[in-house]
């Protein structure tokens, strides 16, 4: 693991104050005007993690983490998409809140006949995981702009470590991590992420992608690592 050539300056998105008083904001807006919130990175990568892990064959019943699922937006749609076991963490409580609200909301619409399965939001701190969630055991595990926002503070190399480790301990042999990142490149995402536990499995395609200067870009870098088999 290394992190040379990542020169990224530490922000107030990188604080837990930040994430309390936006989710406490966005819980007030979902409670007043049904406003869901924010989806970071837009639909475009969230229908790109679908697409990814439907295109790959992921059995319905994969036990599927989404670590830090701020309004559990990626959740929904894959229960929408018939996965069936789902869990999502965030830190900040008001995030788990709305998260259940979401997806409460969802399950009463009135043109949804079908029943719908539950899913687990809990509040959890990647950083500082309770030791009774680290025996669980999960297939896949997301994260979308969670990374990006961790690793902007000062202790960057500490968060990275205590990600891996739990990384290591949650995920079955084989299980994959799929992760989401404005901030940095494949490169670097496989600086920090590939090594003693973690091999690179394939980037996901872009859905789209814009052209500037004469150069394709995509909006975020999606890669995919899995689990090496001890
Ligand atoms: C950019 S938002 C992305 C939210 C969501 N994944 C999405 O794509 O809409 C970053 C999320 O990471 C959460 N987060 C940041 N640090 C965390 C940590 N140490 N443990 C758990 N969640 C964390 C924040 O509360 C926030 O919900």
């Amino acid at each position: 693991m290394s992190e040379k050539n990542v020169d990224i300056a530490p922000s107030q998105l990188g604080t837990k104050d930040f994430w309390d008083n936006r989710y406490e904001m966005e819980l007030a807006n979902f409670e007043e005007n049904g406003d869901e919130g924010e989806i970071w990175f837009g639909t475009a990568a969230e229908n790109r993690i679908i697409k990814y892990l439907i295109d790959s064959k992921t059995a319905k019943d994969s036990e599927i983490l989404d670590l830090g699922c701020g309004n559990g937006s990626v959740l929904r749609k894959l229960r929408s998409k018939g996965f069936s076991r789902l869990t999502g963490v965030d830190y900040c409580q008001k995030a788990v809140d709305l998260s259940n609200a979401t997806s409460k909301a969802e399950e009463e619409e009135e043109d949804n006949e079908e029943e719908m399965i539950d899913i687990k939001f809990e509040q959890l701190d990647i950083t500082a995981p309770r030791p009774d969630f680290l025996s669980l055991k999960f297939d896949v595990v997301l994260d979308k702009g969670t990374w990006d926002a961790m690793s902007l503070s000062e202790e960057r190399g500490d968060r990275l470590k205590a990600y891996i480790d739990l990384l290591d301990n949650v995920l079955n042999e084989n299980g994959r991590f799929v992760v989401f990142s404005c901030n940095f490149t494949l490169n670097e995402l496989q600086e920090q992420f590939g090594g003693s536990i973690l091999e690179m499995v394939c980037e996901v395609p872009a859905t789209h992608s814009f052209s500037f200067g004469g150069k394709q870009g995509v909006t975020s870098t999606g890669v995919v690592f899995r689990k090496k088999t001890s």
